[in-house]
């Protein structure tokens, strides 16, 4: 199957969210994950934000950044209605593909060790789990 991927714009928010909500993944409204936080991410240099359409319904997501040094690869969804079709694959190497371009070559992902499906198709687009890694962050209560 084979859907196109597009640099989403700041109209696609409403959108977006819908579908991590369908997806599970967790929406942030005061933080991060504001209208106006990501309509000011949309704008970075640094960052993309791809979307997978059937017509005009958002059905997958990822978004690809780096800090010049290292890659990251967050927000990967599919819409549960068209799961197991390579989608998450073709997703991922769209956001390698945009930051191969950019001159990033190292890219990491983090995923919870219970996400089954993701760390499964992280591992056969050819992403290896290390062990022994603690995650740390640092954040305001609203953008938990
Ligand atoms: C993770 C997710 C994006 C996978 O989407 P998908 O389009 O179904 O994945 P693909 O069809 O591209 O699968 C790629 C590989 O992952 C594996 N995989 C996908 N879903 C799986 C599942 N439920 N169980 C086991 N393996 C699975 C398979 O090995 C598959 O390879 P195959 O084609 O040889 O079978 C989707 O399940 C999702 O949106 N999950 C909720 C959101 C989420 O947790 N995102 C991660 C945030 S870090």
């Amino acid at each position: 199957m084979a859907y196109p991927i597009r640099h989403l714009k700041p109209d696609a928010y409403d959108k977006l969210v819908r579908l991590w909500n369908i997806c599970g993944l967790t929406h942030r409204p005061k933080g991060r994950d504001s209208r106006e936080a990501i309509t000011e991410q949309f704008g970075s240099a640094n960052m993309c934000f791809l979307g997978m359409f059937d017509n005009d319904r958002l059905i997958g997501s990822i978004i690809g950044s780096h800090d010049g040094r290292k890659g990251w690869i967050n927000r990967l969804a599919v819409d549960p209605d068209y799961r197991g079709h390579g989608l998450a694959a073709q997703l991922i190497a769209s956001a390698e593909q945009y930051l191969n371009d950019q001159g990033i070559t190292v890219i990491a992902a983090l995923v919870e060790d219970e996400n089954t499906p993701s760390m499964a198709a992280l591992a056969k687009a050819g992403y290896e789990a290390w062990e022994g890694i603690v995650y740390f962050s640092k954040r305001p209560s609203w953008d938990d």
